[in-house]
């Protein structure tokens, strides 16, 4: 066990690698998105790539290519929103969604970007481990503010330069 986690941390430490998202990832990112609740169709990805102020990054296998996850948001004078991130079920707990906040507030901190917000289900455990892990905290609480279930969001925010 001991081996398997160095050979994993220490062996293998560029897995995955971070890159910005093209149009060719779409259907895959769709798919990967799919699997969450209230997922956002393709169109709404593509659109996503066409924002302006938006950043879009996925996780690629650096042995296959496969992309296995991915995260997306907007900035705008001086503050971002973290809109989506997600990894496939079966790529989940590898460290790959950590890949991609780590990449996302270097970026945001090369911009400049000082503040970065999130929302999300109040039910969603791993996603707040993930969000704190990073230095996320709690803004406050959103009453039943997600539909299909019906769930409070909490809204988060990062001071991003400061503790870049
Ligand atoms: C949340 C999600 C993106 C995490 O992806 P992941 O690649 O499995 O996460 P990582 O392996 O990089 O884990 C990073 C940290 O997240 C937290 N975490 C991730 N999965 C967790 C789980 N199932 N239980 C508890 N903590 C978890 C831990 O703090 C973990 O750090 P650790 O490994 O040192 O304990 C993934 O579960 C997912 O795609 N969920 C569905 C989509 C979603 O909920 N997105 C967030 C919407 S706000």
């Amino acid at each position: 066990m001991k081996g398997e986690r160095f050979k994993k941390e220490i062996l293998e430490p560029c897995a995955f690698l971070v890159r910005p998202m093209t149009g060719g990832d779409l259907e895959v990112v769709a798919t990967i998105e799919a699997e969450n609740s209230s997922p956002w169709a393709i169109g709404q990805l593509a659109s996503e790539l066409a924002q302006e102020g938006g950043w879009q990054f996925v996780a690629e296998a650096s042995a296959s290519g496969l992309v296995c996850g991915f995260v997306c948001g907007r900035s705008c004078v001086g503050e971002a929103e973290l809109l989506k991130i997600a990894v496939g079920r079966e790529h989940r707990r590898q460290g790959i969604a950590a890949q991609l906040v780590a990449h996302t507030l270097r970026s945001l901190a090369a911009q400049g970007v000082a503040r970065c917000f999130l929302e999300l289900r109040a039910g969603n455990l791993p996603a707040l481990a993930l969000y704190e892990r990073f230095g996320f905290h709690r803004l406050g609480l959103r009453k039943d503010y997600y539909a299909l279930p019906a769930e409070d969001a909490i809204l988060m925010e990062k001071r991003v330069l400061a503790d870049a």
